[in-house]
């Protein structure tokens, strides 16, 4: 990775093609070695200037809202897997027109909807079902955290799937590994086997990263054979971490040191409240290029440029004195970042561009004024 710094605008999100295309290679690998359907989840990745790449390679996307699914007609031209956790009158008629799949949340929300079934014959309805396990320890991110609004238990489908629904949606790993993949269907071919043999269709949902290094690939593949042969029936995945992982940094410039109590902060044109929200809400501390977290010859806690108290991370050694200029490349920031962004406080959003395979770089978006403005009235 070699980023033309001095040529960039700071802040700005920059996508490296070549780890994008190497996760599809691994995405691919795995689909059609297994004989499954993976299709990417927009609410993980959206930078739809790389969607003409992955709609040669994948089709269909999941999506959780209207929007997304527009986002999925219009950038990646097919119908969408639809999950929301839950939906309006007014939009779930699009939703369908648009949608090859669609899961409910809840019981309520198929019999509400059930009816308009019938007037899209090609959509094929599922359940989503909360089987009561997740390895993911953060209660902010555990979908299976006590009193989980999300999906039904199995207990309460009683004995046989409700008419009319074919497939069962499972969403319950974050960022995990194959064992705890294959500890989760343990637990499923122990609390649903009955209806495994009742559906058409199950969604494994997303947390499967694959494109991490380390990860036991072929254990994947062997499961997912596996579970399609024994109850014949289609598997899909929708990572979206997986898709992005690894594939990009978010560049940033300091712009002041500021030191209070024997703590020396840079501060930074770009904001962890604003442009990294998993950094706080998570929380965890992610990579900065060319520093090491906790220890190093000089230490800085890295600052954001709103004024909310809590926006910073740190400590971050360097090896030599920051000073004002000093470009920052923080790692690991396509997932996840850029749908999650805000403008709390009128700070600028980052641009967006592409690092190419050839190494140069394509500016793709600016923000300014307009864009916090439109958003507000
Ligand atoms: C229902 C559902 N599917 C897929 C995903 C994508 O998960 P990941 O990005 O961790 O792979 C999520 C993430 O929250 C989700 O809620």
């Amino acid at each position: 990775m070699n980023i033309p710094l001095n040529t960039l605008p700071s802040p700005c999100f920059v996508l490296d093609e070549k780890i994008l295309l190497w996760n599809l290679d691994v995405l691919e690998e795995v689909r059609d070695r297994a004989g499954i359907t993976i299709i990417p989840a927009l609410k993980g990745f959206a930078m739809w200037k790389t969607f003409p790449e992955i709609k040669k390679r994948f089709q269909g996307a999941a999506v959780s809202s209207l929007h997304e699914t527009l986002l999925c007609k219009d950038e990646l031209g097919v119908k969408s897997f639809a999950y929301a956790p839950v939906y309006k009158e007014v939009e779930i008629d699009t939703i369908l027109k648009l949608s090859s799949h669609i899961s409910f949340n809840s019981l309520g929300q198929w019999e509400l909807f059930r009816e308009k079934l019938h007037r899209f014959p090609d959509v094929s309805a599922g359940i989503r079902v909360n089987p009561g396990f997740s390895p993911v320890e953060t209660d902010l991110y555990n979908p299976c955290v006590d009193g989980s609004r999300l999906g039904v238990s199995f207990d309460a489908l009683n004995d046989a799937m409700p008419e009319g629904l074919e497939g069962i949606h499972i969403h319950s790993l974050c960022e995990s590994g194959f064992d705890h993949l294959a500890e989760l269907i343990t637990i499923i071919e122990k609390k649903g086997k009955k209806f495994l043999s009742q559906i058409k269709w199950l969604n494994l949902g997303g947390g499967h990263l694959m494109t991490r290094s380390g990860y036991d690939k072929e254990g994947l593949i062997n499961l997912l054979k596996r579970l399609k042969l024994n109850y014949d029936i289609e598997i899909i995945l929708e990572p979206g971490s997986a898709f992005a992982w690894r594939a990009g940094y978010l560049v940033a410039t300091v712009l002041d040191i500021v030191e209070h109590t024997g703590i020396q902060t840079a501060m930074l044109d770009t904001s962890f409240a604003a442009h990294m929200p998993d950094c706080l809400e998570m929380p965890y501390q992610p990579d900065v290029i060319g520093a090491t977290k906790g220890s190093g010859n000089y230490q800085y806690r890295l600052g954001g440029n709103s004024c909310l108290a809590g926006d910073y991370i740190g400590m971050y050694g360097f090896e030599a004195p920051l000073k004002v200029g000093d470009k920052l490349v923080f790692g690991d920031m396509m997932h996840y970042t850029m749908v999650k962004t805000n403008h709390f406080n009128g700070v600028a959003h980052p641009s967006i561009g592409i690092l190419h395979t050839n190494g140069e770089f394509e500016l793709w978006r600016e923000f300014g004024y307009e864009d916090y403005k439109n958003r507000l009235s």
